[in-house]
Parts: C-alpha cells; sequence; structure tokens
C-alpha cells in the first residue's frame, strides 16, 4: 500500500515541516554523521548529494517524539495505550506477489560497498556499517520470524557481520543450532521502513514471542502488505526502499568493531557471525535510511519500554506516564509519575519499575502534577520533595545492562529508585498557584 513505508513517511514529513534537504556534497566518512549529530538526530535530512554515491540518504528520522507521534497519529497521552494494544490484538499481514521493492533485481556482480552510500561514522569505527537495517531471520524448523534492527559491519563486496546482542537470546540460539548442524539460515536485511515497522521491531521476543509484522498490521491500522523475496524465503514489505538477501554463514565469524556504541563509548570487540549477501532488490532511486548510532535513534526502543514498565505497574499503582530518557540511552533510566493513592505507592513503584528490565538502573518517582517531560519540574521534585535519608533506595550488586560502561568494568550494578513523592493530605505542599493562568492568550497584552 502507497501509505506504507519510507515513501510514505517523507511526503507526510514534507507535508509536517520537518525535513530539510542538505544539497552540498558530503562525504559519508565523518562528514554527514557530523551534520546529523549537529542537530541531535531529532531533524530528518535528505542528503541529496553524497560524495562518491547517486542515491540519496535520509538520516535522523526517528530521534524526536513528536516525529513519532505524527508519523503515528497518535499523541504523548495515547502512545503507550495504542502500543500495548497492538502487542495485544496483533492483525494478519496481506501477502501479494508483487510490488515496489521488485522494480529491481541485481543477482550479479554484487558490491554494496559501489552501491550504497555507507556512511562510517566515529573515528576508531572499524568498517562503515548500515545501522538501520532491519534483519529478518526466518527459523527453518519451526519458521518463527525474527525481526529487529542490528548493525552491519562491512566486510567486502558481498559480507557483513552483525552483531546480535545478549537481549535476543533467541535468535542468538537459533544460530548456535545452525552452526551445530553446519547449515547456513536464510535472511533479509530491510531498508526504508515507517514509524510502525521500527516500534514493532523494538518489541522483545523473549518477552511476547509475538510475529512483529502483525503487530505493524495492529499499529498501522490495515494489514502489512509483504512480498516473497527473490531467493530466500522470507517476506518483506512491499513498499520498502532496499532488501539485501542472503544467508548466516554457519562457523565463519569475522571480528566485529570497535564501533561507536549506546552512550557514545566504543563497544565490545568481538568476532561475530557473518552474512553472504546473494540479491538485492530496490525501488527505483531507491533511498538509503541511516541512523547516526547510538544514541538518538533509540528512541524507538525506549518508546516500547515505556509501554512495558507502565503495564508491569498498572498492578501495582495508579500509574499516569512512563519517560524513558534519551539521556539515560533509552534504557537506563525511567521519570514515572504517579497518581498517588497510598503512603507505599512511591516505594512500590520503584520496586516494581527497577524489576521489570535488568537495564533499568535509575528511576525517579514524582507525583502527577510534575511534568516528567521537564528536568526543571523534576528537579523541582527532587528538591522540595525528597529526603534522601528516607526517600532514597539502593539495591546493591544487581545485573545491570550489557551496553552501560560502569556496569561492564565491574560486573555488577547497583540500582536506585528516588521516591520524590509528596505525603498524601500534608497542606504544607499546598502549590501556590495564579487563577486563570492558563487561559490567559498573551497576545492580547502586547
Ligand atoms: C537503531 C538501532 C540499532 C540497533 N542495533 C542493534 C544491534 O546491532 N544488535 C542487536 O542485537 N540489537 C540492536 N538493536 C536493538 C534491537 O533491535 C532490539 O533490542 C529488538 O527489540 C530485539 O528484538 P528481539 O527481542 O526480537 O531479538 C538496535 C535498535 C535500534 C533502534
Amino acid at each position: 500500500m502507497e501509505s506504507q513505508m519510507l515513501r510514505y513517511t517523507l511526503d507526510k514529513l514534507d507535508k509536517l515541516d520537518y525535513t530539510k534537504v542538505c544539497n552540498k556534497k558530503v562525504d559519508p566518512k565523518f562528514e554527514l554523521g557530523a551534520v546529523l549529530r549537529y542537530f541531535d538526530n531529532e531533524v530528518p535530512i535528505l542528503f541529496n548529494n553524497v560524495k562518491g554515491y547517486d542515491m540519496d540518504l535520509i538520516g535522523g528520522l526517528y530521534g524526536s517524539r513528536n516525529i513519532f507521534y505524527d508519523l503515528m497519529d497518535t499523541e504523548k497521552e495515547n502512545r503507550i495505550h495504542k502500543i500495548i494494544d497492538a502487542i495485544a490484538n496483533p492483525k494478519e499481514v496481506k501477502r501479494v506477489k508483487d510490488g515496489p521493492i521488485k522494480e529491481n533485481i541485481i543477482k550479479k556482480n554484487i558490491d554494496i560497498i559501489k552501491l550504497l552510500p555507507i556512511p562510517t561514522s566515529h573515528e576508531k569505527d572499524s568498517s562503515s556499517f548500515i545501522t538501520a537495517g532491519m534483519l529478518i531471520v526466518k527459523d527453518p524448523e519451526t519458521k518463527d520470524i525474527h525481526m529487529a534492527v542490528r548493525r552491519f559491519q562491512i566486510n567486502s563486496k558481498t559480507n557483513i557481520s552483525t552483531l546480535i546482542s545478549g537481549a535476543s537470546p533467541h535468535l542468538r540460539e537459533l544460530i548456535k543450532k545452525s552452526e551445530e548442524k553446519n547449515r547456513p539460515i536464510e535472511c533479509a536485511v530491510v531498508l526504508g521502513y515507517d514509524a510502525e515497522y521500527l516500534i514493532a521491531s523494538q518489541i522483545s521476543s523473549s518477552k511476547y514471542g509475538l510475529d512483529k509484522h502483525m503487530v505493524y498490521s495492529a499499529l498501522k491500522g490495515e494489514p502489512l502488505e509483504v512480498v516473497k523475496c527473490h531467493s530466500v524465503d522470507i517476506e518483506v514489505p512491499a513498499y520498502c526502499e532496499i532488501v539485501l538477501e542472503g544467508e548466516i554463514v554457519p562457523n565463519k565469524k569475522v571480528v566485529e568493531g570497535p564501533f561507536g556504541e549506546l552512550m557514545g563509548y566504543y563497544g565490545e570487540v568481538a568476532p561475530n557471525p557473518v552474512m553472504e549477501i546473494k540479491t538485492i532488490m530496490h525501488r527505483n532511486n531507491p533511498i538509503f535510511q541511516h541512523a547516526f548510532p547510538c544514541r538518538e535513534e533509540h528512541l524507538s526502543n525506549g518508546l516500547i519500554r515505556e509501554a512495558e514498565v507502565y503495564s508491569s505497574l498498572c498492578n501495582v499503582v495508579d500509574v499516569e506516564d512512563v519517560n524513558i530518557t534519551v539521556g539515560g540511552g533509552c534504557r537506563l533510566h525511567a521519570i514515572i509519575s504517579i497518581n498517588k493513592k497510598n503512603e507505599g505507592d512511591g516505594k512500590s513503584t520503584i520496586l516494581s519499575a527497577l524489576g521489570s528490565s535488568k537495564d533499568i538502573k535509575h528511576v525517579v518517582i514524582v507525583d502527577k502534577d510534575v511534568d516528567i517531560y521537564s528536568y526543571k519540574d523534576v528537579e523541582f521534585a527532587l528538591a522540595s520533595r525528597v529526603q534522601a535519608g528516607e526517600d532514597v533506595v539502593i539495591i546493591k550488586n544487581c545485573l545491570g545492562s550489557g551496553l552501560e560502561a560502569s556496569h561492564v568494568y565491574k560486573g555488577l550494578s547497583d540500582k536506585m529508585g528516588i521516591d520524590a513523592t509528596k505525603p498524601l493530605n500534608e497542606t504544607s505542599f499546598e502549590r501556590a498557584i495564579i487563577p486563570e493562568y492558563e487561559n490567559i492568550d498573551i497576545s492580547n497584552y502586547f
């Protein structure tokens, strides 16, 4: 459907006046990333003059909450419910025979280095990396689909390495089993997708075991149109931009990294599985999709985690909203507002939130009159509603996030929660207000 994937997204972003166009010749090595980084990856930028390439590149697409809300036809207040509803009620996809992705099929003389404007982002990165590639793998026995964004180090014209983190135990297990049987695994890498596809991809398989294409259909409110790949038995969105088809080679690993990672540190350098590319499909005039590593684009992952924390708190307290912050890598920090009804609600929220994921390291709990997206407001609550001796909870030596440098250094993480809610029925916490402040139209005064 024309309403699916990147082209539709670009039209919509254009109409909403979000996109910047860069006509200047830009080097994909460092310079392009520097331009994206300047805008904190919160502004979509279409580069139509990438040095050495005819292909356009879009970056900075999904780094802003407001862009996500607009693209997904939702708003701050409803986004969590929309995601939970789609996870609970996935919908069928529509299988079609053909689609724009099949406009060009390359089977011979494949050379991704010449074809695709793949950027190198940081000084010590080992190579150029495809950072927004959606890896789709089909389990040859169960036929289950594994689909998630992974990064790909470029090794040669046809060979790329992929990182499968410890947060994806099912796919790791599948690769291990295939290696024991010395059997390759068919796979595809999809580029040029929309916000719903990215959000669906960030759902954790170990938590839900869902078909993420079906979650997409539910999120989008229409069935995802998929076509079969040309050379592998895998379905991909009919309207995406580029698909790399091939197989994960058994028992062949290539050292991957260094790579400027989440939180801006270089991650582990290790031998990782490789994919051999057999076929490339692309639309006419394809647009290459890039995500500047590795902070702001992880917002999609944070949006899913907000829904997960919200759900785990629902049975405990009257939870208002959850902000998994960008400064905490969209994984490590949560600010949570509650409608406090009992004196123990703040501490109970701390326990449930810290226990909901090994990645969450620090949480701050506030009352619902505090804006959890305003650091000024959160600091106001910390300054005026917290007594450290009573309101700070520290749990030492927990399992933490493998993507967090101080945890990697120590092997364990201390977790901390701050209960910044005010006591119930205590008049000294009454906030001074200006009557009718919200209704003032300031333009009448000047
Ligand atoms: C831009 C971006 C890049 C990512 N890169 C990787 C990666 O290289 N390796 C990885 O295992 N996960 C990566 N992730 C996280 C996974 O996509 C995410 O954890 C997903 O939910 C895993 O799905 P699974 O539980 O089905 O395996 C990335 C996420 C984003 C948004």
